[in-house]
C-alpha cells in the first residue's frame, strides 16, 4: 500500500472496535461532506460535527477554521473521529503549475509527482488532508472543457500519470507527515459526454468502457489511491452515482478497492432530475446499494438512511460497510495523530523550489507544433525590435488556467515581464494588447498592433482563450480561435515580418486556418504561475522545446471526435483514396469523389497527431528490433531501437512505442500506446533505448467481458509521435505450438 501506518491487520481492528461503539446516526454521520461556510465555524455546523452527523467538510482553507473544526469534532464529539478536509487541488495550490491536460503534454511522471507533492505540501499548511484530484477521465473531444483537466485521450499515458499524481499526492510528502489522500474522478466515462457537451448523456459500450475509460482508475486503485468521486453523467441509462456495475462488480468485486466512493456535488438528488428515481429518498437508497459511500453537499444521507435501514431496504451490513470504508481512510491517513495543522512546518507560499518546479513543468509541458525555417528560437544577437502582441501576453490569472480555487495571481509572471527581464535593453520591446479579450469582436486595437510590427524586426502573438473558456460547464461547439483573433493573425501576417504564435488554451484548438499564416506556434496550454520565465526561455533558446502532445488536434470542430488508436473501419481512408471538395470536378457523378472513411472538406487525418511536438534538434530512430521473433502468452519481449540527435543542440525526446494486434476476437485500434521514455541527448549523440512489453501489455476485453491476450502476429513501431514509421513484426505463440 502507499501508506500504512498501522499494519492492515490491526487497521482492520481498530475500524471493526470503532464500528462496535457507533451509533446507527454516527455511522452516518461519516458518510456526510458538507460545505464550509468561507473562513469562520457557523453554529449549525458545529453543531452538527459535536453531535457526529458530518465526517468530512469541504471548501474551507482558512486553517484557523479548519483546526477549530477539527478541535470540535475531536474534543466535542462522542467518539473523536477527526474529519476529512477536501479541496479541489487540481494542479497547484497557491503555487499553479500546468493546466492537467498541459502536464500530461510533458509525458514525464517523476515532474509530475512532484508537482503533486509540492502541491500537497502547500494544501496540508491550509489544513487539507484531500483532494479531489487527479481528474482522469479520457479526453477525446476538445469541445468539452473539462479537457483541461483529464490528462489527454490515452488509457496507457493517462494510467501512468494518474499513478504519478496520486503518489505525489498520497506518498511523496508523507515522510513529512503531510501525505493528503488522492480521489480520482470522475468515475467513470465522463469524457464521452455526448457533442462534448458537460453533465451529457454517455452511451459507452461495456467493452469500450473497459478498454479505454476505466484503465487509468484501475491503475490509481493498484496504486493505492483513497477515493474516487462518481461522475455526474448518465453511464448506458444509470447514472454514474447510482452504477452498481461500477461501483459494486467492477470496483469492489473485480478490482478489491477498499477505500470509499464519493459522489459529486448534489449527484446524488440529481438522480431524480436524470430521471432514476422519484424523489430524494429513491436517490439516497439507490446511491447506496449500488456502492456509493459519501454524499458531497447534499444532505439525502443524512435525511433518509437511518430510515432505509429501520425498514430494512438498506441492510445494517451495508451501512457498516460504507462507513467502514471512510474510516479505513481516516486510519490509514493518521488523522487522529495529526488533525490540528501547525503551520510553522510548511514551506511559505512562494517558496522559490516551489516556483522552480512550476518553471520546469511549464517548460516541458509547451508543445513546439510549427517552426518554420528555424524562424525559432530568436536570438537576441539578431533582433534589434520585438512586438509582442496579444491580450494573453500579460495576464497574471489567466495563465493560472480553470480549477485555481487558491491560486495566487500575485505569484504570477507573465510573459511580457519575463521577456522584459529577459531582453533588458538589448532589444526593443514594444507591446500593444491588440484585443481586449480573447472573445473580444472589436477590431479597434489593430491598427496599433499593426504600426508595432511594421516597426519591429519579429512579433510574438500571445493569442489563445482566456481561463473561463474551458473547465467545467465550459464547453464551445466551435474550437477555432475566439472573438477576432483570425482577423489579426492575417492582418499581421500580411506585413510579411516573422511571425511566432504563441498559444494559451485549455483545450486542442482548430487552427486550420492560421497554421500558414504565421512561422512558428508554441503551445503552452495554460502554463501556470511561471508563465512567462517558461514561455521566454523557450522562445529565446534558453531551453528547447520538448512536449508532446496528449490529445489530437483536429483541422476543424466537424472532425470530432478523431484521436489516433482509432479503428481501422472495413474502408479505411488513404492519401490514395480521399477526395478533397475542391478537387471534385462539375457534374461529376453522384457515386464517384468517395468509398472509404474520410470528411470531403477536412480529410482523414488530423492537423497535429497524438505524440506529436518539435524542438531544436533533430531526433532520428534507427534499428529496431526485438529479442524474440515469437514469444509466449506471460513472457516478456524486448524491443530496442537506437536514436540519434542528428542536430546541432542538445535537447530531449519522447521516444514513443505503439503496437497494433492486427487480427482479434473483437477489433482492435490501428494503434496503442504501451510505452515511452523521456530521453536528452547531446548533439551526435546515439542512444539504444529498450523497452519491455509483457505479453499482458497486449491484453483487451473481449466479447465476454475477460481480459486476456490473445496469440497472432502484432506490429511494432517506435517514434517521436503516433505517425512513427520505423517498425517491425512479433508474434505470440499459440499454446498449441509451444
Ligand atoms: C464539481 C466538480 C468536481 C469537484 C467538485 C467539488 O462540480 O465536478 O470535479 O471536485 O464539484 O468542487
Amino acid at each position: 500500500m502507499i501508506w500504512d501506518p498501522d499494519p492492515e491487520d490491526l487497521l482492520e481492528e481498530r475500524v471493526r472496535e470503532l464500528l462496535e461503539r457507533m451509533t446507527p446516526e454516527e455511522k452516518i454521520g461519516q458518510l456526510c461532506l458538507v460545505n464550509g461556510a468561507g473562513g469562520h465555524v457557523p453554529d449549525s455546523l458545529r453543531w452538527d460535527i459535536a453531535g457526529g452527523h458530518v465526517g468530512a467538510v469541504l471548501n474551507e482553507v482558512d486553517l484557523g477554521t479548519v483546526n477549530e473544526l477539527q478541535r470540535v469534532a475531536v474534543e466535542e464529539s462522542r467518539l473523536g473521529i477527526p474529519l476529512l478536509i477536501g479541496r479541489d487541488v487540481i494542479h497547484g495550490f497557491k503555487t499553479v503549475f500546468p493546466i492537467p491536460v498541459g502536464q500530461a503534454a510533458t509525458w514525464n511522471p517523476d515532474l509530475i509527482e512532484r508537482g503533486a507533492r509540492l502541491a500537497a505540501l502547500e494544501a496540508a499548511a491550509a489544513g487539507v488532508n484531500w483532494t479531489f484530484a487527479p481528474m482522469i477521465d479520457i479526453g477525446r473531444d476538445p469541445r468539452w472543457g473539462r479537457i483541461a483537466e483529464t490528462l489527454g485521450e490515452d488509457p496507457h499515458l493517462a494510467s501512468v500519470l494518474a499513478v504519478a499524481m496520486v503518489r505525489g499526492f498520497q506518498e511523496g510528502a508523507l515522510s513529512e507527515g503531510h501525505g493528503i489522500a488522492a480521489c480520482v474522478k470522475h468515475f467513470a466515462g465522463y469524457g464521452a459526454s455526448e457533442s462534448g457537451r458537460d453533465y451529457n448523456t454517455t452511451d459507452i459500450p461495456e467493452i469500450e468502457l473497459r478498454n479505454v475509460h476505466l484503465p487509468p482508475f484501475r491503475a490509481a486503485v493498484d496504486a493505492g489511491v483513497a477515493s474516487l468521486m462518481t461522475s455526474f453523467s448518465d453511464l448506458n441509462g444509470v447514472p454514474a452515482t447510482a452504477n452498481a456495475l461500477l461501483l459494486e462488480q467492477i470496483l469492489r468485486e473485480e478490482w478489491g478497492f477498499d477505500g470509499f466512493v464519493v459522489s459529486d456535488w448534489d449527484s446524488v438528488p440529481q438522480l431524480a432530475v436524470h430521471g432514476l428515481t422519484a424523489d430524494d429518498r429513491e436517490s439516497a437508497y439507490e446511491a447506496a446499494i449500488a456502492g456509493l459511500d459519501m454524499e458531497m453537499a447534499s444532505g439525502t444521507y443524512r435525511e433518509h438512511l437511518a430510515t432505509l435501514v429501520a425498514e430494512e431496504r438498506i441492510s445494517p451490513h451495508r451501512l457498516d460497510a460504507m462507513a467502514a470504508n471512510v474510516l479505513r481512510i481516516k486510519l490509514r491517513l493518521g488523522l487522529s495523530d495529526r488533525w490540528h495543522t501547525d503551520p510553522g512546518v510548511f514551506p511559505v507560499p512562494g517558496d522559490p523550489e516551489h516556483l522552480d518546479a512550476a518553471r520546469t513543468t511549464a517548460v516541458q509541458s509547451a508543445v513546439l507544433l510549427v517552426n518554420r525555417d528555424g524562424v525559432l528560437p530568436l536570438s537576441t544577437h539578431e533582433l534589434e525590435s520585438l512586438a509582442v502582441i496579444g491580450p494573453l501576453a500579460d495576464e497574471p490569472a489567466e495563465q493560472l488556467g480553470t480549477w485555481v480555487f487558491d491560486g495566487d495571481p500575485q505569484l504570477s509572471v507573465t510573459p511580457l515581464q519575463a521577456l522584459r527581464e529577459l531582453l533588458g535593453g538589448s532589444v526593443e520591446l514594444r507591446y500593444v494588447r491588440g484585443m481586449e479579450m480573447t472573445r473580444s469582436w472589436s477590431t479597434e486595437g489593430f491598427a496599433e498592433a499593426v504600426d508595432a510590427v511594421r516597426g519591429s524586426d519579429a512579433t510574438v502573438l500571445f493569442l489563445g482563450e482566456e481561463a473561463i473558456l474551458s473547465g467545467e460547464a465550459h464547453c464551445r461547439a466551435d474550437i477555432r480561435l475566439p472573438g477576432v483573433q483570425e482577423e489579426l493573425i492575417a492582418e499581421l501576417h500580411a506585413i510579411g515580418k516573422p511571425l511566432v504564435l504563441v498559444v494559451m488554451a485549455g483545450r486542442p484548438l482548430a487552427l486550420e486556418s492560421v497554421v500558414d499564416q504565421v512561422d512558428a506556434i508554441l503551445y503552452a496550454w495554460h502554463p501556470g504561475s511561471m508563465a512567462g520565465p517558461a514561455i521566454a526561455d523557450l522562445l529565446f533558446g534558453e531551453q528547447s522545446p520538448s512536449g508532446k502532445l496528449p490529445v489530437t488536434f483536429p483541422r476543424v470542430t466537424g472532425q470530432i471526435p478523431i484521436y489516433y488508436a482509432h479503428k481501422n473501419t472495413g474502408k479505411p481512408a488513404t492519401p490514395e483514396n480521399v477526395v478533397h471538395i475542391d478537387e471534385i470536378p462539375r457534374g461529376a457523378d453522384h457515386h464517384s469523389a468517395g468509398g472509404s472513411s474520410f470528411h470531403l472538406d477536412a480529410g482523414h487525418t488530423p492537423l497535429f497527431p497524438f505524440g506529436h511536438g518539435l524542438t531544436y534538434t533533430e531526433f532520428e530512430y534507427s534499428d529496431i528490433r526485438t529479442s524474440r521473433e515469437v514469444v509466449s502468452v506471460g513472457e516478456t519481449l524486448a524491443v530496442d531501437v537506437d536514436v540519434t540527435n542528428a542536430g546541432g543542440r542538445e535537447a530531449e525526446e519522447v521516444a514513443q512505442l505503439y503496437v497494433r494486434d492486427p487480427v482479434a476476437s473483437v477489433t482492435r485500434p490501428v494503434r496503442e500506446l504501451k510505452g515511452f521514455q523521456r530521453i536528452r541527448l547531446a548533439p551526435g549523440e546515439t542512444r539504444t533505448l529498450s523497452f519491455e512489453l509483457h505479453t499482458d501489455d497486449l491484453a483487451f476485453h473481449g466479447r465476454d467481458m475477460r481480459r486476456r491476450t490473445e496469440p497472432g502476429r502484432f506490429h511494432v513501431w517506435i517514434g517521436g509521435s503516433s505517425q512513427a514509421h520505423l517498425g517491425t513484426e512479433f508474434e505470440i505463440s499459440h499454446p498449441s505450438e509451444e
